[in-house]
This record gives structure tokens, sequence and C-alpha cells, in this order.
């Protein structure tokens, strides 16, 4: 008998950018999530299944069992933290970086540099490297608004080409890491569904070389 897999993807840029490498690995969605209310989604394959949660849902999913794999971006990953998972491989998608940003001429507020930022763990640890005392906001979206109005000094976010730093008048300062997205993968599938689990990740990482090779 054959073994189901469930995998848990994000809508949009994810979802997007996963689908050639599952289709290399003959996996083919029968539903759009963009177009489908459907949450899990099935495929061409009967023994797999797609999930669609929330990008910051998919290390959760995961490290429970309730998705055997999934794919994170490592941002998620850093502030989730990866001790309940496996993280086989760099997907090499969703690329871009994690960095402190802000109006290099705006005039600082006396007392101790204030940051919003939904990424509130990776932000204490970058800081706390640095030994410097700061205080984290936390905000849930639209972080480039925050030092525009007075809320915070910086913001941490994500980079990519930088468009959307410069509509708001910020420019990027300080890069704390690379980011792209990575597969994870539940302990126990692993060892449960060993051969399953090996020959899917195999696949993926020669989808991943094939593109990269291209
Ligand atoms: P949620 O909807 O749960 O708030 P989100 O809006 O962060 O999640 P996406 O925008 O789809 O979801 O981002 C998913 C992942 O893609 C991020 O975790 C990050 O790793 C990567 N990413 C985000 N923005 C960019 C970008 N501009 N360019 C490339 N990759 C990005
Ligand atoms: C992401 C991120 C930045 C932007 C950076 O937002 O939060 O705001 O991309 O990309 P850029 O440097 O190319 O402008 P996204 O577009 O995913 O929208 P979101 O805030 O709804 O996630």
């Amino acid at each position: 008998m054959s073994e189901t897999l469930t995998i848990a993807l994000s809508k949009g840029r994810i979802f997007k950018d996963t689908l050639p490498l599952l289709a290399h690995a003959g996996i083919v969605p029968v539903d759009d999530p963009e177009t489908s209310r459907k949450l899990i989604l099935d495929t061409n394959q009967d023994d797999v299944k797609l999930v669609i949660i929330r990008a910051t849902d998919v290390p959760t999913y995961v490290e429970y069992g309730a998705a055997d794999l999934g794919v994170a971006g490592k941002d998620v990953l850093m502030e989730h933290g990866g001790e309940g998972l496996y993280e086989p491989l760099d997907l090499k998608i969703a690329r871009c970086k994690l960095m402190v940003a802000g109006d290099p001429n705006q005039p600082q507020r006396g007392g101790r540099l204030r940051i919003a930022t939904k990424f509130v763990n990776s932000t204490r640890r970058y800081y706390a490297a640095q030994g410097q005392q700061v205080e984290i906001i936390k905000l849930y979206g639209s972080m480039e608004l925050a030092p525009l109005v007075g809320l915070a000094d910086r913001i941490v976010d994500l980079v990519d080409t930088g468009n959307t730093l410069r509509a708001n008048g910020l420019e990027p300062l300080e890069h704390i890491a690379d980011i792209s997205s990575r597969l994870v993968v539940n302990k126990a599938s692993m060892k449960m569904k060993h051969q399953r689990m090996k020959r899917f990740i195999a696949q993926i990482a020669e989808a991943v070389a094939a593109r990269n090779a291209a």
C-alpha cells in the first residue's frame, strides 16, 4: 500500500515557485488555490495532498505532523525556531534579504533605538549579538510606514528589489541574513515513511539542481 504525503504550502509566491519543482517530481495539483476555496488540494497522484495555509503557519503544521513536509521561508523558520523540524533542502526560491532599513537622514530620537518589525526574534538576536539594547515594536505588516509616522527609528523587513523601501523614502542600511525558501520535514514522518520521503526529497533536489543549471 502506498503512503500518503501531505505537503504544506502557502498561497502566492511560494506556491507559484514550488509548482515547477513539484512538476519535476511528477506532482501536479488538481485545483488552483488562487481561485479555489479548498484548503486541501488533490493532486494527480492519489497519495499526495497539498494543504494551503499561511506562510507563518507552515513550520507549526509540519512540526506537529499535520503535514509531512512543507515549504517555508528562512525568515519564517528563523522566527519559529528550527529544532522541531528537519530542513534537508534549500529550494533557492523566493530569495530576498532580511535587512535593517530606515531614513539615514531622519534625526534620531533620544534613548534606545526603536525598531518596528514582524521579525521580533531575529531582530532581538541580531542586536543582542551586537551588544546593542533596542526597543522592538511588533507589527504584522506595512512596516515601512512606521518610520514615516514616528512610530520607530528603523524597521527590520524583507528586501528584494528595494522598490518598497524607495517608494517610502527609506534605504537598506544593514544586512541581517540571506533568505530563501526551504523544504522542511516532520521528524516522525521521516522515520515512518522513510523510503517515500527519501524519494520525494531526492526528486525535489534534482529539480532544484536542474533549475539552477539552466
Ligand atoms: P502572511 O500572508 O502569512 O503574512 P507573507 O505575506 O509573508 O505571509 P508571502 O508574501 O507569500 O507571505 O511571503 C512568503 C515568503 O516569501 C516569505 O516568508 C519570504 O521568505 C519570501 N518573500 C517575501 N517577500 C519577498 C520578496 N519581495 N521577494 C522574494 N521573496 C520574498
Ligand atoms: C514583501 C516584503 C517587502 C517587499 C520587499 O512584501 O514584506 O515589503 O516584499 O520587496 P521589494 O524590495 O522588491 O520591494 P510583499 O510584496 O510580499 O507584500 P506583503 O507585505 O503583503 O507580504
